[in-house]
């Protein structure tokens, strides 16, 4: 750290931002001024003021495989020297295809098709669409927490009422809501309500704090949707690609989902997202006309030339079985901190998916800030604001995993 972030520069960029951006979207970061990102790589990135700080965010769980891998580099740039922008629904291009292949080979979906995304929220849509259009039905049942993103039905779906509450008016109204983990036998009494199209879950709650249901919970949701005629739709936006250990969270419960979002870690910091979803709920997507959901930059080349790179690195890396491994380092790490820290309530996760919940949201505001200021990038939030959230990058080393944990450690006063 060369000094308090955020620094002279940072304050100044944040100011100029606040003066042409929309209010509340990143100008103030809980009252401070933004951090502004110059530059990263792998575990690291450096802000405007040459702050290097360890990256435990993976920048919102996107680099997986560290920020601006060389390989995603190296794809990304061969790709701009050919095509850059394809003609999403009416034209393909090969590396699309390739990657649509691929994606159908490893996800845990029988007979798969994939419907490419641009954004995360974009496939949420593009899976409860497909339930609607293939059941005929209205519902959705979805858990609390959650987080599917915020545009208007992904919004819908999204726990948190602070995000649901302004657009109320306009939010789909067959949501059927309860507590994540809830037992089976609730989940199967909501389904005798036959409107209902989809279960939408995330496997392991993410970003609203972190919790790991029961061992067999999910295979329960499937089977209670099977028998009602329910789409399980799977929400790996955040989980998939190994961060839980697993190169799906489904896969620990040998679950396969009707649909599964996709998204974030995929293109390894290029936009992109996909569903895959099993061949006969897909079909009811044929249609003699236009397509039904697309958008300009659909299934956009170097987004897929860097999901191919990241594919490539995370099979040959193992990061998957690296996830398991670190994440043993982490559970040995932080089960002693609830004992030992008068401010820990409780950790939880799996992989390098962990969250440290402080007994308010202020303390885990504070944590985080003095983090921050120590050189350790983590978010603080979650449902009740009281989660750190621990989620390195899938390459990091033993000894960087450990420096982080020292730094969160010392912040937690
Ligand atoms: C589980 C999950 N689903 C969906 C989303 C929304 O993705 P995006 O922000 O790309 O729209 C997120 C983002 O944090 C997420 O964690």
């Amino acid at each position: 750290m060369v000094c308090e972030p955020p620094g002279p520069r940072s304050r100044d960029a944040s100011r100029r931002l606040a003066a042409a951006e929309a209010p509340g979207i990143n100008t103030l970061y809980r009252g401070l001024p933004a951090l502004v990102w110059d530059e990263a790589a792998g575990v690291n990135v450096r802000d405007l003021d040459g702050n290097v700080y360890l990256d435990f965010s993976s920048g919102f769980g996107v680099a997986a495989v560290g920020h601006r891998h060389p390989r995603v580099v190296e794809a990304v740039t061969a790709q701009a020297g050919r095509l850059l922008h394809g003609l999403g629904d009416v034209a393909a291009h090969p590396s699309r295809i390739a990657l649509a292949e691929r994606l159908v080979a490893l996800a845990p979906v029988d007979e798969g098709r994939v419907h490419f995304a641009v954004s995360g929220a974009d496939a949420v849509e593009v899976a409860l669409k497909t339930a609607v259009l293939a059941t005929g039905r209205p519902g959705i049942l979805v858990f609390d927490p959650s987080y599917h993103g915020v545009t208007l039905s992904a919004l819908a779906a999204t726990s948190r009422p602070a995000f649901r509450e302004p657009f109320a008016a306009h939010l789909h109204a067959h949501v059927t809501r309860l507590p994540f983990a809830t037992p089976i036998e609730k989940v199967r009494r909501a389904l005798e309500d036959e409107a209902v199209a989809a279960i939408l879950v995330e496997p392991v709650v993410g970003r609203e704090g972190v919790i790991v249901p029961p061992p067999g919970w999910l295979a329960g949701l499937a089977e209670a949707g099977r028998e009602a005629g329910t789409l399980l739709a799977v929400d790996e936006i955040f989980t998939g690609f190994g961060r839980t250990g697993a190169t799906f969270a489904v896969d620990v419960d040998g679950v396969r989902p009707d649909l599964l979002c996709l998204g974030k870690a995929l293109a390894g910091g290029m936009p992109l997202a996909a569903v895959v979803g099993r061949r006969a709920p897909m079909e009811a997507w044929a249609t003699p006309g236009e397509a039904l959901h697309t958008g300009t930059f659909l299934a956009h080349p170097p987004s897929c030339a860097a999901a191919h790179a990241v594919l490539d690195v995370v099979e040959e890396e193992g990061l998957a079985a690296a996830a398991r491994r670190l994440g043993e380092q982490v559970s040995a790490r932080l089960s002693a901190w609830p004992s030992d820290h008068a401010t820990v309530r409780e950790v939880r996760g799996r992989g390098l998916l962990w969250g440290v919940e402080l007994k308010t949201a202020a303390t885990a505001v504070a944590i985080a800030g003095r983090a921050r200021r120590s050189g350790l990038l983590v978010l603080a939030g979650g449902a009740q604001g009281r989660v750190v959230q621990v989620v390195p990058p899938l390459t990091i080393s033993e000894g960087l995993l450990d420096l982080g944990l020292d730094l969160l450690e010392a912040a937690l006063g």
